[in-house]
Parts: structure tokens; sequence; C-alpha cells
């Protein structure tokens, strides 16, 4: 796909340019309204009962005393819920975004925490009260809970998240691997981790009507509002949700999560609008959490380095009820070259909620077990961590057998080790200041280029301003920035004359923001419709007989500083609002749907990057202090350089919480995670955050879209923990290979 005109011409210069957030004053004055601030005349607060067995069958639910008590309106339990759609249990990934998601619509306990009764009320408090006074008569059965001693009951899904298959082989691994004069096989695990946004789950729903519309903290308010109709048995038409601005997601706000259907529940049958705002650790409760994760890497090579059998098998949990399978093993299909290969995911059913996307799935990981295991490997070989990855540098996608669109894991490991002074890292716990041992470690980083369909309308007013409208969101990311830095670029405007609209599913539909497609996709639609409206505006000035470019052709035009003139003789020309004054006095609209070509038929699209991690270990205690950190990546064309280090930084910084701290527990007895809270689970604060430096290196990809942008939502992570752990091996001689990196393990 060429890339659009206006991105080459790039006049203005507003595409590359560092913008400021076009968000930032309404989040900073407290304009932005997130969906908990949504105070409807008449509104009503949901809280849910949720069950504390984690499997059995519901007898009763006792609702009288919570009737009664002040403040409540009603309490809803599956004998008064709506009628709902079924759940269908689907590994059809458009089915798992769009299909039916009920609540409180079964007797049957598959986890703690599942939503079993709401109590409606005047306020959150008089709800939460009540909430406590419902009893729930339930019939306890066996719970599955251990992933260890589940493991031998293990199968083979047909498809991984993101509908890959779970299995792949190349040429002769067994053979291969026993033949191979180095060998490493070790196994790494990592453990369940849940998104914690820092804004919890909410939810405002009104039946106005027989509309639903609902406020939420949605990544793809389309594909929520979706999913209700169906929920709901609706057409989609009937269903409007608005998400204009998310306090973070992580991938645990993609969907329609069950606060957001029991709001919905809570305002059918109360007649109010009502909304239900979960509590932190309400989040715990089947709103996002990642699998844990055991990985087993064999890599076999020669002395030189060159890896000839690479096998990445992974097993993960999914739920009782539906299939998520972390495809931990995807990343070791591309990574690197080597003639005998395969890569194999299996997975056990828990009595836990269904485990979804956060950041990176699969990648995040499966990063931390190929990488570690590279790592390993270059050690056993008394070879640089660097070199090892060149020597196996693949010159096309080692299992499609396709040429690279572009790939610069090269340029970053190089370039990345010069700015971030590798050549200082010495043999393993070399190097001491004081009580700290102090470590380098680097790692490889991937993530695919996905590209979802997606529609825009652009809009010129008759005053020359524009405004761009599209379901896509901003999870606080820069979406808004960069959609108006393309526009005023397409337009030759300065950005505060164009408006972006986002965030509602009324809008042209986008997949929302998720998978790092977020930009590309809603970016080329918006590239589409901006291509179209040049076109009109070109056909409108050389069409009329009064614009002094009358006559000339389409190419001979350039929008710039609100005009639309002669591209050699800028004098030559009009401001765009006279020229719609006279020509279009409504202004004009085009709409543009967007479809992913067939590229990826062609090309094998991925961002590639190189990870690398200065820790100090505090030689007494263990402790694992991150000093710095430095990411380097290909990711094609950036668009505004601040936020994607912004979005980087997010990505390393939550890398470093992986490495070293996020781990949710699940009691083997009852099934609850038992460190819910900010408290307990704990995301690495300022103090943990060191200086993070991002390096986009130079790379231009005319085939992954018209912006030559790839995404750079998910690859911050992907590695991060690698590099660290990596790092602390670097530092101390201590190979660990269960995640967090905590005290013990070091010591
Ligand atoms: Mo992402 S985990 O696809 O929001």
């Amino acid at each position: 796909m060429p890339i659009a005109d206006f991105i080459t011409e790039n006049r203005g210069g507003h595409v590359g340019l560092s913008a400021p957030r076009a968000d930032g004053p309404a989040k900073v004055t407290g304009q932005a309204r997130y969906a908990a601030e949504h105070h409807p005349h008449g509104l009503l607060h949901g809280f849910p009962v949720l069950t504390i067995l984690p499997a059995g069958r519901i007898r009763a639910i006792n609702t009288r005393e919570a009737e009664r008590a002040p403040g409540v309106v009603a309490v809803v339990t599956r004998a008064n819920a709506p009628d709902m759609a079924p759940f269908v249990e689907t590994d059809d990934i458009q089915v798992k975004f769009i299909g039916p998601k009920p609540v409180l619509d079964r007797d049957e306990v598959l986890f703690h925490g599942q939503s079993v009764a709401l109590v409606l009320a005047e306020s959150f408090e008089a709800a939460r009260a009540a909430a406590a006074l419902v009893t729930v008569e339930a019939e306890p059965a066996d719970a599955a809970l251990s992933f260890a001693d589940a493991l031998p009951s293990a199968y083979r899904p047909n498809l991984v998240n993101g509908g890959a298959p779970p299995d792949t082989a190349e040429g002769d691994f067994v053979t291969a691997f026993a033949a191979a004069p180095v060998q490493l096989d070790t196994t790494y695990t990592t453990p369940y981790e849940h998104n914690n946004p820092i804004e919890p789950h909410a939810a405002v729903a009104e039946w106005r009507d027989g509309r639903l519309i609902v406020q939420d903290c949605n990544q793809g308010p389309w594909a929520c509002a979706q999913a209700l109709a169906a929920t709901f048995k609706l057409p989609p038409d009937r269903v409007q949700v608005i998400s204009r601005f998310i306090g973070g997601g992580f991938g645990s706000k993609y969907g329609a999560h069950p606060h957001a259907v029991l709001a919905a529940i809570g305002a059918r049958v109360s007649g109010r609008p009502c909304k239900v705002a979960l509590t932190r650790q309400q989040v715990f409760t089947g709103h996002g959490h990642r699998s844990a994760t055991r990985q087993r890497l064999r890599l076999g090579a020669q002395r030189d380095g060159h890896l000839v059998a690479i096998a990445h098998d992974t097993w993960v949990q999914t739920s009782r009820h539906d299939e998520m399978v972390e495809q931990s093993g995807v990343i070791s299909r591309i990574m690197y070259a080597a003639p005998h290969r395969r890569t194999t995911h299996r997975v056990v059913r828990l009595n836990t909620p269904t485990p979804s996307w956060m950041r990176a799935p699969g990648e995040a990981p499966g990063s931390f077990a190929l990488e570690s295991a590279m790592d390993e490997l270059a050690h056993a070989l008394d070879m640089d961590p660097i070199a090892l990855r060149l020597a196996n540098e693949p010159d096309h996608d080692p299992e499609s057998g396709l040429p690279w669109s572009s790939r610069s894991l090269r340029a970053c490991l190089q370039q990345g080790a010069e700015r971030f002074g590798w050549q200082r890292r010495g043999a393993p716990g070399s190097r001491r200041e004081g009580r700290w041992r102090v470590g380098l470690g680097v790692a490889s980083a991937t993530y695919p280029v996905l590209h979802m369909p997606a529609s825009a309308r652009l809009t010129m007013h008759p005053d020359g301003s524009a405004k761009v409208e599209l379901a896509a969101t901003d999870i606080g990311t820069g979406t808004y920035t960069i959609l108006r830095q393309l526009a005023a670029a397409a337009l030759g405007l300065a950005p505060g004359q164009v408006e972006v609209a986002l965030g509602d599913s009324d809008l042209p539909m986008t997949m929302g923001s998720g998978g790092s497609f977020g930009a590309s996709s809603a970016g080329s639609a918006l590239a589409g419709a901006a291509t179209a409206l040049r076109a009109q505006l070109a056909d409108l000035a050389r069409q009329d007989p009064a614009s002094p470019l009358h006559g000339l052709n389409s190419d001979a035009l350039a929008f710039a500083d609100g005009r639309i003139s002669h591209r050699d003789t800028p004098a030559r020309g009009e401001a765009l609002a006279t020229l719609l004054a006279r020509a279009a006095p409504e202004g004009l609209s085009v709409s543009h749907d967007h479809h992913p070509d067939t590229a990826q038929q062609h090309w094998s699209m991925h961002a590639f990057g190189a990870q690398f991690a200065e820790v100090g270990v505090d030689g007494d205690t263990g402790e694992v202090r991150v000093r710095r950190m430095l990411g380097a990546y290909g990711a094609g064309r950036i668009l505004n350089p601040r936020t994607a280090t912004s979005q980087i930084i997010g990505g390393i910084t939550m890398g470093i919480g992986q490495a070293l701290m996020e781990e949710t527990l699940l009691d083997p007895r009852w099934g609850q995670w038992v460190n819910r809270d900010l408290g307990e689970y704990h995301v690495p604060t300022n103090a943990d955050v060191p200086v993070i430096e991002a390096l986009f290196v130079e790379e231009h990809d005319e085939h992954v879209n018209a912006l030559g942008a790839k995404g750079i939502g998910e690859i911050g992570i992907v590695g991060a923990a690698a590099a660290i752990a990596n790092a602390v091996f670097n530092a101390t001689g201590v190979r660990v290979r269960d995640l967090p990196i905590t005290l013990e393990k070091v010591l």
C-alpha cells in the first residue's frame, strides 16, 4: 500500500512532530469526564453481590433483608433479571468481542467473585451496605484451583489468542536438538497478573426511548455496543456506548465486562439511570487477568552460536466456562533463525474468571522465557548476548517464509548498545559499588503489526476548520493528538483548527484501542477520508471559473496554511474558507471505510526492538533496583515522538512491575485472589522507576499501511522483564527463572 501523499509531503511538519496532547488541558483541569463522573437525573447506584464459593450451584439468594435496608430500591437476581441471550463459548475472536455477555444468568457458580445479585439504591453507600445483607445458599462443588496440579489435564486448544494455531513445527526438532553440540533445556514460570488501570471499571447506563445508552470506560465502544446489543437481544443501532476518556485499560477494558452489563440490567429493572462503579477489589473479579504460564525452552546451537533447533512449549490456564490461551510461544516463531523448530500451547481449566488481554498478551511472558534462554545460551557459549542475537538474525520470516516488510532488530541492538554503554558490561558478578552488585542485561522485543477495519468521517466546515469523527478511543495514549496531527497535515490546517471526536459507538466504526492496532487502523481510515476530501476540494477549485486555480490539474495543487494553492507558486491560490463560501457553502463531509488490504499475505509485518537494563542488587538483602533502562525500536514512522515515548515509558514501567513485583496469588481453598488491592498487588511507583529512554531507529516501511506506522502500544513491555532478569544474572550470577524476581530468589 503506497504511503498517503500528505504523509510524504508532510507540509507544516505535523506528522512526526512532538505535539502536546490534544486532551491534556481537559484532563489536568478536571474537565474531562470519566465514566463514573456522569450523574444523570434520577441516578441509581448498583453494587454487585459476588460469590464466595469457587464452584457449586446456587439454591437460593435471600434478598429480603437487603430490600428493606435504607435507600434500597430493588435487588436483582436471576429471578427478576431481564431476558438475556445465553453465553456461548467460542474460540472465534470476533465473537469473543461482540457475542452475548450475560450476567446474573445462571445458578452455576464458576469462580469466586462471580456476580449473582445487584443491589440498587439511592447512594453507593446504601447499595454497598445492603449488598452485605444478601445471603447466597449454594451447594458446593469441587473446584480446580491449582495450575500446577491441573497440568496433567492440559489439552491442545484449536487456536491461541489472536487466532494463530497452537502448534507449529519445521524440520526435525528432536533429532537436531539431540545432535546439537550445545543444548539448553530450561523452564520458566510467570505468575497470574492483573491489569490495574488507575480508573477502576465503571459504567452509567440509561434506557431512553428504547435505546440503551452507556457511558463506559471502554477501549472499544463499538465492539462493546455490539456485545450489549447481542446480550439484550437488541438491534445494534439501539445501543450506544460512549467512552470519551479512559483512565488506562491495558487490555482489561476491551469488550463488554460485567460492570457494564450490570449497569444496563439495573437501569432496565428500575427504569432509572444506573451506575455501577467497581471498587478496586472488584476489579479483580472477572475484569481481566493474565494467566500464569509455564514455558519450556530448548535451544540447540553450534559452538559458534548458530541456532540449529528451537522449541518453545507453553502451558497456560483458562476458566471452566471459556477459553483464552495466552499465546506465549508465538514470539519464538519469528525471532530467530533455525532450521528445526517447534512451538506448542496447552491449556488447563480452573475455577477462575476467564483470563483476558493484558498488555502484549503472549509476547510479554513469552519474551521473558525466550530472551532469558538466549541469555543463558550466550553464557554457556561464552558469547556476548548481542553477538548471539545478531548471529541468528533471520533474513525472512523463519516459519511463514515471507519476507519482512521491514525488520530493524539489528539496528536496535547496535544503536541501543552504543547509546546504553553496553561495552561497560563485565563478567557475571564482577562489578560492585559498595553493597551493590551492578549488572547490565539485554533482550529482544517484537510485536506484530495488526490492522483492523475502520471507518472515519472528515468534515470541513465553511470557515475552513475541520472535524474528525470515528469510534476510536484514546486510553491515555495519544489518539486524539495524532489524529489531529494527521488531519492538520492532510488539509494544511493548524492543529487548533481540527476538532477530533472519538469514543462513541454512534460514530463511524473502529475496533478501538487494542493489539497496538489503534493508530494504524484509525489513522488509515482517516488517511483515506483525508485523501478523498483533498480530491473533492481540489475538484471544487479547479472546476470553478472564479477560483485562481481554475483549470489546473489536481497534482498541481497543495494544501498549506489554511489555503489551497499552486504547488510551485503558493501565492496563486485561495483560503479554503473562501473556496467553500463560494463553491460549497454548507461545508464538505466525506466518509471512508478502510479495509486492511492483503499485505499480510505477502509480507511478515512486525515491530522489533531491543531492551537494555542496568540493575543494582543489594548484596545483603537481595533487593533489586532498576537503575536505567533504554529501549530501541524499529516501529516504522513515529507519528508523534512525545506520545510514542510516553507509551514506551509506560510499557517499560509495566515491564519493571512484571519483572520485580506483579503477582496475584490464588487461594487454593476458596479461589479468591488474595492480594486484590494496590496495597498488596504491587506495581511500580515513581521511586521504583529510573530514567527510561526510548530510541526510535530510522525505519521506512511502505507495506504496513498508508502511514508507514507500526504500533507502539505494547512493544515497550516485551522483553523488559527478560532484560532485567538478565541484568540480575550479570550482577550476581544468579539466574531467576520464575517471576517476579523477589529477594529470596536472588539471595
Ligand atoms: Mo491490549 S492487551 O490489546 O489493550
